[in-house]
């Protein structure tokens, strides 16, 4: 079911922990609220789920207007049809996982027959058909995520919430329960709001992705528009770009950013075909997108440096590569196909102008995106809203 949001506000005392926010979710579609603690993404879910009552705005779930503070309207959580699944597991431990998930349906006197088959096809969509009879104390971390889930699905909500559910778990786990989780909410259709820190899971996860920063949404968009083109150096720094360099720009005859990083006098050219106003820019490079070499090319955007530390992670090795001016560059290579070097050993980086990006340190103060105009919606009509 569709969720629009309006001018969403929340304050607790004179704080405000939500401000002015315009989102719209379609129906069947996954949004990840992303960003850092403390930015409102647990605020806003729990507005929309009923468990805090905003201080201003609308809040529609599918035709059913379930907040209006100026209307009045305040849906109890019980009469929204939502699921929830927490970071906490949440799960009964003197049950079994059965008795765990046909728990609500038994509250709701249904017959047996019929919470037997509920159960049990919940149980094998999330992969638990054969710990039916377990006592839910002797489950993993990921098995009782799985119970919350199912607790969850076999009410079968119109939408489901997700506050950082994997959070509490160990990462080879929490990757492979974030590509379950993802086909569950394809096959099942679900719109799906679910609340993380962690862009890894964001970029799995969501159709689109809502990025906020006090309070607000500053950037909207699926998960390749994000990770390609972040609005700020914070946000691209936040999504994982570790060479962020203060640095002075400008447009080029032929109509392109280039730019020089303080304290060096190499050009470093971009693509990029604007420039933010402002005049705290920040170049930004992703570390996999070095090539190094042990000569000179002596084209455009290279940098010379030393090997200050190395880092072998497997598929790539990471390398602390010391410039003259004493900054320094964060590098993957991959481990097959490259050259390797050591410490102390002299290289050469170059970047291609594609992978450099000037953006503003900042999003100018309170900028905050209409997640509910089309321009910002693009996915919404590709999953069909
Ligand atoms: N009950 C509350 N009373 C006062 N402040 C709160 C309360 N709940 C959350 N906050 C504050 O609101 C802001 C947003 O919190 P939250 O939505 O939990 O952030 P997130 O989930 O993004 O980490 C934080 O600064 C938090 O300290
Ligand atoms: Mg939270």
């Amino acid at each position: 079911m569709k969720i629009v949001i309006e001018n969403l506000q929340l304050r607790y005392g004179k704080f405000t922990a939500i401000e002015n926010l315009n989102l719209e979710i379609g129906d069947g579609e996954s949004v990840v609220l992303l960003g850092k603690s403390g930015c409102g993404k647990t605020s806003t879910m729990r507005c929309i789920a009923g468990l805090e009552e905003p201080t201003a705005g609308r809040i529609t779930i599918g035709d059913t207007v379930v907040f209006d503070a100026e209307a009045g309207i305040n849906l109890p959580p019980n009469k929204r049809n939502v699921g929830m699944v927490f970071q906490s597991y949440a799960v009964w431990p003197h049950m079994t996982v059965f008795q765990n998930v046909a728990y609500s349906l038994k509250l709701q006197k249904l017959p047996a027959a019929e919470i037997k088959q509920r159960v049990t096809e919940v149980l094998a969509l999330v992969g638990l058909q054969e710990f039916a009879q377990r006592g839910a104390s002797l489950l993993s971390g990921g098995q009782m995520q799985r119970v919350a889930l199912a607790r969850s699905l076999v009410m079968r909500p119109s939408v489901l919430m997700l506050d950082e559910p994997l959070s509490n778990l160990d990462a080879r786990l929490r990757d492979n329960l974030r590509v379950e989780l993802r086909e569950i909410q394809l096959k099942l259709g679900l719109t799906t709001v679910y609340v993380t820190h962690d862009q890894q899971e964001a970029f799995a996860l969501a159709d689109r992705i809502a990025l906020m920063q006090g309070g607000r949404i500053v950037q909207m968009g699926g998960p390749t528009d994000i990770y390609d083109a972040p609005v700020s150096a914070s946000i691209a720094h936040f999504l994982g770009v570790s060479n962020v360099f203060d640095c002075q720009a400008s447009l080029d005859g032929d109509g392109q950013v280039t730019a020089k990083v303080a304290g060096t006098d190499v050009p470093v050219r971009s693509t990029q075909r604007t420039l933010a106003g402002g005049k705290d820019l920040k170049l930004c490079i992703r570390s996999e997108d070095f090539a190094l070499s042990r000569a000179p090319h002596g084209g455009a955007n290279e940098w010379a440096g030393t090997v200050r530390v190395t880092g072998f992670q497997g598929s790539s090795v990471r390398y602390a590569v010391e410039l003259q001016d004493g900054s320094e560059l964060d590098i993957f290579a991959p481990t097959k196909g490259a050259e390797r070097f050591g410490i102390g050993d002299r290289l050469w980086a170059t970047v291609a102008p594609e992978n450099v990006q000037v953006l503003p340190a900042e999003v100018p103060a309170g900028h905050n995106i209409d997640a509910r105009l089309p321009e910002n919606n693009a996915r919404l009509e590709e999953v069909g809203a």
